[in-house]
C-alpha cells in the first residue's frame, strides 16, 4: 500500500533498543505520568491535521500507535504508515491495530529510524510525530528526511514534550518532571528510561528555537501552542520546497 523503498537503516536508529525494555509497560505509564494529558495532546495535535481524501501520512516514531490509531479513527480513508526502530514498541502496535474495533484501520507498520525513511521523495501529504522528535540522534537529518518525503505542501504536525518555561506554574511542572517521574517510572519499570526522559527534555531547544530548526530544514510553521505550562508543544508546519 505504502510502496516503501529500501534504504540502509544502520544503527537501529536512537533510542530503539531502549524503548524494548519497557515497551509493555508503555502505555500505562504513559498515562499515568502525563496525567492523562496525553490523550488530550494527541487529540489536540489530529485535531490540527487538514487531509487531502484519501491522504498518505506517515507517523514517525509511531511506539505502540496510540496517535496512529486516533488518527485512523478521525481520519478513516486514509492511508497511515507508522515507523519505528523498536520492535518492543511495534509488537503492541501490531496487537493493538488487529485488535481496534472501528473498520479495518489501514495502519501499516513499518521497522525503522527517522533518519533514513525508507519513502520515495515528495510522497507524502502528511508526517506526524509525536514525543519522538527528541528522540532522533540526528535531529537535523530526520527534519530533512521528513522535508524530502514529504509533497509541497505536506503537512508537519509535532508534538514534543520540552521542560516547562515562561509560566508562573512553569518551575512547580519542572520539579514534577524532575523528581516525580523517574521516581515513577523507577517504581513501575526501570530506572533508566525515566531519567533519560528527563534528560532528552532537558536536552530539547526551547520552543523558538526549534521551530527556527524547522524553518531551516524547509518547513513553514503555521501554528505552535504550548499545553500544560510550556511542558508539551505542538508545532504545525509545511513542507515548502520551492525555496530550497
Ligand atoms: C516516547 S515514544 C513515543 C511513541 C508514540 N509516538 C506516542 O505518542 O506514544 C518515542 C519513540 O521514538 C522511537 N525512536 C527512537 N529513536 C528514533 C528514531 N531515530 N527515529 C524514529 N523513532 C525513534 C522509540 O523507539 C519510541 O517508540
Amino acid at each position: 500500500m505504502f510502496n516503501t523503498i529500501a534504504r540502509p537503516m544502520g544503527s537501529r536508529g536512537g533510542s530503539g533498543a531502549m524503548f524494548d525494555t519497557i515497551a509493555k509497560h508503555y502505555d500505562r505509564l504513559n498515562r499515568l505520568i502525563s496525567l492523562g494529558f496525553d490523550r488530550r495532546w494527541r487529540k489536540a495535535a489530529v485535531n490540527a491535521l487538514t487531509l487531502p481524501p484519501e491522504a498518505r501520512l506517515l507517523d514517525i516514531a509511531t511506539g505502540t500507535a496510540s496517535f496512529a490509531l486516533e488518527i485512523a479513527r478521525r481520519h478513516p480513508h486514509c492511508h497511515i504508515a507508522g515507523i519505528d526502530p523498536s520492535d518492543g514498541m511495534l509488537r503492541i502496535a501490531q496487537t493493538k491495530v488487529r485488535a481496534a474495533k472501528h473498520p479495518a484501520p489501514r495502519i501499516e507498520l513499518l521497522r525503522g529510524a527517522a533518519e533514513a525513511l525508507p519513502v520515495a521523495a515528495q510522497t507524502l501529504d502528511a508526517v506526524t510525530v509525536s514525543f519522538g522528535v527528541r528522540n532522533f540522534p540526528n535531529r537535523a537529518r530526520g527534519l530533512s528526511e521528513i522535508h524530502r518525503t514529504l509533497k509541497e505542501g505536506g503537512q508537519l504536525v509535532i508534538l514534543e514534550l520540552c521542560m516547562p518555561h515562561g509560566h508562573f506554574l512553569s518551575s512547580f511542572a519542572c520539579r514534577y518532571v524532575r523528581r516525580i517521574i523517574p521516581l515513577v517510572g523507577r517504581l513501575w519499570a526501570r530506572r533508566a528510561p525515566y531519567q533519560y526522559l528527563t534528560q532528552s527534555m532537558n536536552a530539547f531547544p526551547p520552543e523558538t528555537d526549534f521551530a527556527q530548526e524547522l524553518h531551516q530544514a524547509g518547513f513553514r510553521v503555521h501554528a505552535q501552542r504550548a499545553f500544560m505550562w510550556g511542558t508539551c508543544h505542538l508545532f504545525v508546519a509545511e513542507a515548502i520546497h520551492a525555496a530550497k
